[in-house]
């Protein structure tokens, strides 16, 4: 669908219940997302990316959190004119998004948008994210979320895909 975007916030490397992996459970979703919607999709990366080592990943988080932080991307934002869906993948950070992603937000128009929040957790699913999306951006229109165990993503392909597709199908995406 050419009025729908997929952006996607995944890392590669060591994470909690999955050992060192070598593509993030958010940028599995984002590849099957768009398979089955036939969209665009973006990655929202920085410039400095973040360390493979997870305690290190989580000092750098933490940081960026505490700060409030908007870190600089490093691809430049698609044009969204003519998008009326945002399919948004991201992983829980401490109940939060990555700062990377209000980066992405800020630099779009969110009025009038759909927003659907595809998390990846490993325990606490979407959080406090659905409600820091309508607080951060109260004139998009954020649709109820779903929350998928990157352990699942990483270790049951045909499963992860069943979900998305009652996902998409529940909010006539596909
Ligand atoms: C910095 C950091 C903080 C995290 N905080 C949480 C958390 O509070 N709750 C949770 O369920 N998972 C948490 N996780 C786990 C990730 O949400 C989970 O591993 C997710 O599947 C990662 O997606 P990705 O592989 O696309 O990056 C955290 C991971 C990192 C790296």
């Amino acid at each position: 669908m050419n009025n729908t975007l997929i952006a996607y916030f995944s890392r590669n490397g060591e994470n909690f219940n999955v050992g060192n992996v070598e593509k993030g459970s958010g940028a599995i979703l984002a590849e099957m997302i768009a398979e089955l919607m036939h969209s665009e999709k973006y990655e929202i990366c920085t410039i400095d990316g973040y360390p493979e080592e997870l305690e290190e990943c989580n000092r750098i988080a933490r940081k960026e959190a505490e700060e409030n932080a908007r870190p600089e991307l490093r691809n430049s934002v698609p044009d969204i004119h003519g998008i009326t869906d945002l399919v948004l993948v991201y992983p829980n950070w401490w109940g939060d998004f990555p700062m990377a992603v209000y980066s992405f937000l800020d630099s779009i128009r969110t009025d009038g948008l759909n927003i659907y929040p595809v998390c990846t957790h490993e325990d606490n699913g979407l959080a406090m994210t659905e409600r820091m999306l309508k607080q951060a951006y109260p004139n998009a229109n954020v649709m109820k979320g779903i929350a998928i165990r990157g352990s699942i993503v990483q270790n049951d392909r045909n499963h992860t895909r069943e979900i998305l597709i009652k996902y998409l199908t529940g909010h006539n995406l596909i």
